[in-house]
């Protein structure tokens, strides 16, 4: 039985003078998660927030926080994230760092861990740290901005680590994160996707409401 659908819409793509409005607009529709995106300037080309803008928000809402860290030294930054209000935790496997000694550390702080791959990052290389981790990540685009193409040739990528789930009885979820619409979406949860990142599709929406109810059926 493949996992509920869970929809995280990405507020990088909402308003950044009001991003607890852009959150507890996510809530009003009656979702449960919202994706923040974390970058350092050098891991990705762009800079976004940091654990304060997480602080911040937590104090306005109880949704889980997805926090998505593009940085080259994560394990430096997770007590911070931690302790700001992040309910779960992916780091990239790309950089050099104990992996899995990060991935511990998180869930030691009482979060729920992740672990995210890169479009060149083949699934095989994640194999060692799957039974570890709460969630994967597959990247349909390069990290860095939203509003980007989705990249098709990452469906394979995501059925062969939906096969290796339910090969060795894993029940972490599988996250997409990068062009997700109304038409890609559907291809992802066919490839085994259960967890879906939206940031422009749906901030940018004309009826955002329509597209979580969509998502809901995915
Ligand atoms: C990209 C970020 C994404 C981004 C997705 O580096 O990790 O979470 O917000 O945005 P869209 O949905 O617009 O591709
Ligand atoms: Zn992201």
């Amino acid at each position: 039985m493949p996992l509920p659908s869970i929809l995280a819409p990405s507020i990088l793509a909402s308003d950044h003078a009001n991003l607890a409005a852009g959150v507890k607009f996510a809530a009003s529709l009656g979702l449960t998660w919202v994706h923040i995106d974390i970058m350092d300037g050098h891991f990705a080309p762009n800079l976004t927030f940091g654990p304060q803008t997480v602080a911040a928000l937590r104090k306005n809402s109880a949704l889980f926080f997805d926090v998505h860290l593009m940085l080259d030294e994560p394990q430096r930054y997770i007590e911070a994230f931690a302790r700001a209000g992040a309910s779960q935790i992916s780091i990239h496997l790309e950089p050099a760092y104990d992996h899995a000694a990060t991935l511990a550390r998180i869930r030691a702080l009482g979060c729920r861990c992740g672990l995210v791959l890169n479009p060149a990052t083949p699934a095989a290389a994640a194999r060692p740290l799957l039974d570890q981790v709460d969630l994967v990540l597959v990247m349909t685009v390069q990290p860095g901005f939203g509003g980007q193409s989705f990249r098709r040739d990452m469906l394979p990528k995501i059925a062969e680590i939906d096969r290796e789930r339910t090969a060795r009885g894993l029940g972490f979820r599988l996250e997409v994160d990068g062009g997700i619409d109304l038409a890609t979406g559907p291809e992802c949860r066919a490839a085994g996707a259960d967890t879906f990142v939206v940031g422009t599709a749906f901030y940018g929406a004309p009826d955002p409401a329509a597209v979580a109810r969509a998502a809901a059926a995915w």
